[in-house]
């Protein structure tokens, strides 16, 4: 295992009607002028927003409202929200929505607190402050209510892309499961497929004896593999909610992930996906992850076997583990088409034309290569793109 930190500073405030108390909440943690910040409009129809709003007004904390942020978030409304932000002299950004309500959230949060363009942090400039974020969480998916990360769409070129720091932390995320009931099928299933992709980016390594959280990662796994099924069938199915709920926070809090070596290949592959033709980043992974491990499965076909075995329930094959390997991915897919997910280009409306621009986006940084369990170079990348065709 490798040398780690791990600050997790989030106070997770979980259960049932628990966003009544956003109010005192960010009292507790400073708030006095609130930037409320949220999506497309599904808070408003819950009658979420309203209650959030009660809860604030209770505790005399004026607040401003910046809606309208889309799937796969863009600059432009960061933009507003920063300018907003310094206008108005506000101290604490309430996020109420999913993974880009939140990820808009802390991009404002960093560039309310900096002369420059906010947009210099995803380009790899170190960040030191923000104003604090928390979160209001309503999807299970991206997990970004317990992470340090966030990822944004620059309209200028399309380029989407993340930037991660302590910083960026939510002070405090409220988890009500019930609050997921209402999302659409589609959107539960995208959900649990980030977080099975955030397990599994984390899982294949090339870092040795790791036995407690190659545990974590297998225990999530099967918690969402048993879990999704049962919120699909029944969307109001609280307990089932409650399990997603948490294994999204903690698949990608990297408290199954620290320790090791991490990948990431398919979530740069994804996000070009996403980016480009504007469709759900999970459902983007369902497609890519499959691809990308039938690319690099035997560099460490062991591994891919131990996943088959330990998650997918198949029988080892000592003499011819790949064959096990195979079987674990094919069950995974299976697994991804049940719950309604595609996994080629033509589920998405991505055309394997468009491959050469995927590419030569996704290396437009300049880096050689992406991901660490297999390097992989731009032809590599475009090879599993077409696997995925
Ligand atoms: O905009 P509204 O009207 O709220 O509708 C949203 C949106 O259309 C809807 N929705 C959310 N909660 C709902 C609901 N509809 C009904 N009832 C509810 N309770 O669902 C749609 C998708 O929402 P979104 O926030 O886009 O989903 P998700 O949480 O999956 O976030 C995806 C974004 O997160 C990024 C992705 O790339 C993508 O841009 N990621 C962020 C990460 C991070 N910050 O750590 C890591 C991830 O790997 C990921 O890249
Ligand atoms: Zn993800």
């Amino acid at each position: 295992m490798n040398n780690f930190n791990f600050y997790s500073p989030t106070l997770f405030v979980f259960g049932k009607e628990r966003e009544n108390e956003a109010g005192k909440l960010v009292k507790r943690f400073g708030g006095t002028k609130v930037l409320i910040h949220f999506g497309g409009g599904s808070v408003i129809k819950s009658g979420l927003l309203d209650r959030v709003k009660q809860s604030l007004t209770a505790e005399d904390i004026s607040f401003v409202e910046l809606g309208g942020v889309m799937p796969n978030p863009r600059s432009g409304l960061v933009y507003t929200g920063i300018e907003i932000c310094k206008r108005e002299k506000i101290d604490f950004v309430l996020a109420v929505g999913g993974g880009s309500v939140i990820d808009s959230s802390k991009a404002i949060a960093l560039g309310a607190l900096y002369d420059g363009d906010f947009w210099d942090f995803y380009q790899g400039k170190a960040m030191t402050k923000a104003l604090p974020v928390a979160t209001i969480l309503t999807i299970s998916a991206a997990g970004s209510e317990g992470s340090g990360n966030s990822v944004i769409t620059h309209e200028n070129g399309m380029l989407k892309r993340g930037c991660g720091g302590d910083a960026l932390r939510p002070v405090f995320s409220v988890l009500n499961p019930e609050l997921t009931c209402t999302l659409p099928a589609y959107q539960t299933a995208c959900g649990a497929t980030d977080m099975i992709a955030h397990v599994m980016e984390r899982y294949f390594t090339n870092t040795q004896e790791v036995e407690i959280t190659d545990r974590l990662c297998e225990g999530i796994l099967l918690t969402i593999i048993k879990e999704a099924p049962k919120a699909l069938v029944n969307p109001a199915d609280y307990d089932a909610r409650a399990n997603l709920m948490w294994a999204g926070m903690v698949a990608h809090n990297d408290v199954c992930g620290v320790g090791r070596e991490q990948d990431w290949s398919t979530h740069g592959l994804e996000h070009e996906l996403s980016a480009f033709y504007d469709v759900a980043h999970g459902a983007g992974l369902a497609v890519m992850f499959p691809a990308w491990m039938k690319y690099v499965m035997n560099h460490d076909v062991m591994r891919f076997a131990q996943m088959a075995v330990r998650v997918w329930g198949c029988e080892m094959d000592f003499q011819q583990p790949e064959k096990t390997a195979l079987q674990g991915i094919y069950k995974l897919e299976q697994f991804l088409i049940s719950i309604g997910m595609p996994v080629r280009f033509s589920g998405l409306g991505a055309k394997a034309e468009d491959i050469p621009t995927l590419v030569k986006t996704l290396f437009s940084s300049g880096a050689a290569t992406l991901g660490n369990f297999v390097k992989l170079n731009a032809d590599d990348a475009r090879k599993i793109y077409e696997l995925a065709v």
